[in-house]
């Protein structure tokens, strides 16, 4: 087992950088992703260099299941965590998705300790949760040597019964022990006391790490988690572009070049490769369709435009006077043309490789068809635009419902009427409906086609790219029936096609989560 100590290096000390991305990020609304989405995403955050992937929650479903063992057996680099409940089926289910990763693999095990939760959520007495969390742990261990233990709503845990639960965990085997503010309540004041609360007062508090996990629910949670470093903490959880439950989490990005820019003032490194860090996002909002608003720090596209006369001339003098990093050491620089139509197949295979995706020949035959028609619609082909491409047309491989071609025609004094064909479970099908306007035509004849009564709660469009032969990029959501909206997305150099396409992705993404035997998180059985 490597150390999970960090190690003081001069005066400088490493902070331990867990990704939960694919877990707390994917729980959100609207980031679900399916598993080869999830495995491509483990692909860049082991470029990025983090130390722990957690990959998911294994019981949660099989889907879940399948993408940790999948990441497990392919990601070399960094750790890979799997959540689980303290209760035994949770542990052994989590270990079994985590076992190809070897020595690599973390057993992640929480239970609620504030009185709030065990009062309401768990109704069980706290002499019961210290020892339901000593009884995961022990089982935990008895896997592997490399076991987190979280105290879910720390922040809200009376201090004391929080140190002792953090000591007990310690004794049963747990190596990092995770403190976090599940309901994103704290402040970074408050915050930096309960962690030197437990630094001061756990006897066994140097056997383990100390872990944070902040939600954003109050816009602090990178603050709080800096403050708790201060503090002591050794590692922070956080996920890129901040995505995760509610408000979402700590942001990956935010933390890592908070860290980086004020050298001068945090003594505190991390091992994040910061190129890597636009090329994540910008995946992340790839395949979830999600956009970050522009001026999202660090990775919004605004986060490095001068707009006002005055900044644009200091920053001509030097880039100093406005700019505290460098748009390069976030990876972003200026967009390069990479192909066109001309490219051969092998250019195209080297840039795809270059961009991390790794296919074998039928899915490069499938990739490098899709793109000679996307060159002959548009003169320059960007990383964006190939990105899109492999989200939507390659990556998405089980789609139930696929568009085959759409017209429409429509002008200021006629109904517009869309012509759709599709396939359907495999089967060509084709209609054509009238609509107010070409969206709806086409909404209309693909709801036609696909059974959907499906409501439409919004529709963005956006462009990948510049210029008047950009891709198009449109994000759709539906309503689930059950209160969860779905996004899909699409893109197409013609706009009212991306606008079909992101329909019949979020249709697609609908029949998935239909289709997966959820097991109902019923978060009450902690104890079972
Ligand atoms: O927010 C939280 O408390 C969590 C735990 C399961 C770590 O996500
Ligand atoms: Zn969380």
């Amino acid at each position: 087992m490597m150390s999970q100590k960090t190690t003081e290096k001069d005066e400088k000390k490493r902070i331990i950088v867990f990704d939960t991305t694919l877990r707390d990020g994917e729980q959100s609304p609207g980031n679900s992703m399916n598993i080869e989405e999830k495995v491509r995403i483990a692909k860049q955050l082991e470029k990025l260099n983090v130390d722990v992937i957690e990959a998911g929650f294994p019981i949660a479903s099989e889907g879940d299941f399948e993408a940790v063992r999948r990441i497990a057996a392919s990601i070399k680099g960094p750790q890979i965590a799997g959540l689980c409940r303290a209760n035994p089926k949770d542990i052994d289910c989590a270990w079994d998705a985590l076992k190809p990763a070897g020595e690599r693999a973390r057993i992640h095990t929480f239970i609620a300790t504030s009185d709030i939760h065990m009062e309401y959520k768990l109704q069980m007495e706290p002499e019961k949760v210290l020892a339901t969390a000593i009884a995961a742990v022990k089982r935990a261990a008895s896997y592997t040597s490399n076991v987190e233990f979280s105290c879910e709503d720390a922040t809200r845990t009376r201090l004391p019964f929080l140190a002792q639960v953090v000591e007990a965990v310690i004794d049963a085997g747990a190596t990092t022990v995770n403190i976090p503010d599940t309901v994103g309540y704290t402040i970074p004041f408050e915050y930096f006391n309960i962690i030197k609360y437990l630094k001061d007062n756990v006897p066994n508090i140097d056997k383990a790490v100390i872990s944070v996990h902040c939600h954003n629910d109050l816009g602090l949670a990178v603050a709080n988690s800096i403050a708790a470093i201060q503090a002591g903490a050794e590692q922070v959880e956080c996920t890129i572009n901040g995505i995760g439950e509610r408000a979402g989490n700590c942001s990956l990005e935010e933390l890592v070049m908070t860290l980086r820019t004020r050298q001068d003032i945090l003594p505190f490194f991390t091992k994040v490769a910061t190129q890597q860090i636009t090329p994540a996002s910008r995946l992340l909002s790839t395949v979830t369709g999600i956009m970050v608003q522009p001026n999202k720090a660090v990775v919004g596209a605004n986060a490095f435009a001068h707009e006002s006369g005055i900044h644009q001339h200091g920053m001509m003098m030097d880039s100093s006077t406005y700019e505290i990093m460098t748009p390069e050491s976030v990876g972003l620089g200026a967009s390069v043309i990479v192909l066109g139509k001309h490219s051969g197949r092998h250019a195209f295979k080297k840039r795809l490789i270059d961009l991390g995706y790794e296919l074998d020949d039928e899915a490069l035959d499938k990739a490098f068809k899709k793109f000679k028609a996307l060159a002959d619609a548009k003169k320059e082909i960007f990383d964006e635009d190939i990105d899109a491409m492999m989200a939507e047309q390659v990556l998405r491989l089980n789609d139930r419902y696929q568009l085959d071609h759409i017209t429409v025609t429509c002008g200021t004094f006629q109904s517009a009427t869309a012509t759709v064909q599709m396939q359907v479970d495999g089967v060509t099908v084709r209609t054509a409906e009238l609509g107010d306007g070409p969206v709806d035509a086409a909404s209309k004849a693909i709801k036609k086609l696909t059974r959907s009564k499906c409501k439409l709660l919004n529709m963005n469009i956006g462009s990948i790219t510049s210029g008047t032969d950009a891709q198009g990029e449109v994000t759709v959501k539906i309503a689930n029936g059950d209160n969860r909206a779905i996004t899909g997305r699409g893109s197409s150099t013609d706009i009212i096609e991306a606008a079909a396409k992101a329909l019949i992705n979020a249709l697609n993404c609908q029949a998935a989560v239909n289709r997966e035997k959820i097991v109902m998180m019923n978060t009450s059985g902690e104890g079972e």
